[in-house]
């Protein structure tokens, strides 16, 4: 991922690469000569950050490190653009937050799949059906990815999931409060861990979204996105992820202008964010609703109960 973001810091107007963090330095040389980048290399932000003139640090670790290396930049004044998902643990993402507030800094959380233009005209859509039932969502991939991933107890709800429960925050503005689910691992899986789940999150305004999902999936592929169905008082939406959503409502919804997207959309938005001093949506302490939603998942799953999210937030799960 790191690769990607080289590629799309080089195309951005709007930022430039001054030097180059990897725990193995071999990783970091060969990623910086793949981008034609002539800059610092470290294993560390302690070594490059006194000489490089950063103005910000994009953390693209694996989630374990994403605590230490943003307390290390935001302590050195600097904010950081940090990957999905914050932490492994909503306890660690609220050490996080209170080093952000501490330090004064921004940290946004990268939750790349917010920035679609079709997904902005869904959400305009969504706003218009009134008072909202029922959100669905279909995610069926396979997906291969030697690492980390396969090796999770929870691969599926911990690093994919928390995309789609945090798009269905985008798409209503409400706030999860209970949330059941069950994971099983089909015979076929190359996951150690669960890799389908099945999920029902309850929201403050009544709805509810039931999510399925799978990353071991033999055909029939949905997009990335999921496949979506909003359901309200006065009409639906539906999105496939991919193409314009389709609007049975009372409309009209005007489409959403083009925009950049994916981890392009996080970056504009972050640099703008950093420029006007404005809060993005995804600033680490309103992101940590979305992880909160993922960590009731796993212990609902885990438990065979139903999970108030109040309790993942509950001041007794800090450290
Ligand atoms: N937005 C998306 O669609 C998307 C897609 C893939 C990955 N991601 C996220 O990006 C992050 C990285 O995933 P990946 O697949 O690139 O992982 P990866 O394991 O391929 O790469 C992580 C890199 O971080 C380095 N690293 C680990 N700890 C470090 C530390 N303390 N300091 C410096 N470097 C360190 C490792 O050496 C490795 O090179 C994860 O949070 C993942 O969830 C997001």
């Amino acid at each position: 991922m790191g690769r990607a973001w080289l590629r799309t810091v080089g195309a951005s107007p709007d930022a430039q690469i001054v030097g180059l963090v990897d725990l193995d330095l071999t990783t970091a040389r060969t990623a910086a000569a793949e981008a034609g980048l002539d800059v610092p290399l470290g294993t560390s932000l302690a070594e490059l950050l006194p000489s490089v003139g950063a103005e910000a640090v994009l953390n693209v670790t694996i989630p374990v490190a994403h605590l230490p290396v943003s307390a290390e930049a935001l302590a050195a004044g600097l904010p950081v653009l940090c990957e999905k998902p914050a932490a492994p643990s909503v306890a660690a993402a609220q050490q996080m937050a209170r080093a952000a507030r501490e330090a004064g800094r921004l940290l946004m959380i990268s939750q790349s799949r917010r920035y679609y233009p079709h997904l902005e005209t869904f959400r305009r859509q969504v706003g218009t059906l009134g008072g909202i039932g029922t959100l669905v969502c279909e995610f069926f991939k396979e997906a291969h990815f030697p690492g980390f991933r396969e090796e999770m107890a929870h691969p599926l709800l911990v690093d994919m999931a928390i995309h789609h429960v945090d798009q269905a925050r985008f798409l209503t503005g409400a706030d999860p409060v209970r949330v059941a689910a069950t994971t099983h691992n089909p015979p076929w899986s190359w996951f150690a861990g669960d890799a389908s789940a099945t999920v029902d999150v309850a929201y403050d305004d009544g709805s509810h979204l039931g999510y399925v999902g799978s990353w071991v999936t033999r055909g029939a592929e949905t997009s990335w996105n999921g496949s979506w169905r909003v359901a309200g008082e006065l009409g639906s939406a539906r999105w496939d992820g991919e193409h314009a959503p389709t609007y049975d409502g009372p409309g009209p919804v005007d489409p959403a202008p083009d925009a950049p997207t994916e981890i392009a959309g996080s970056l504009a938005e972050f640099v703008s964010c950093v420029r006007t001093g404005a809060s993005p949506d995804t600033r680490i302490d309103r992101n940590l609703l979305s992880l909160a939603t993922v960590e009731a998942a796993v212990l609902s799953a885990d438990e065979h109960r139903v999970v108030e999210i109040a309790e993942v937030l509950a001041p007794s799960n800090t450290p």
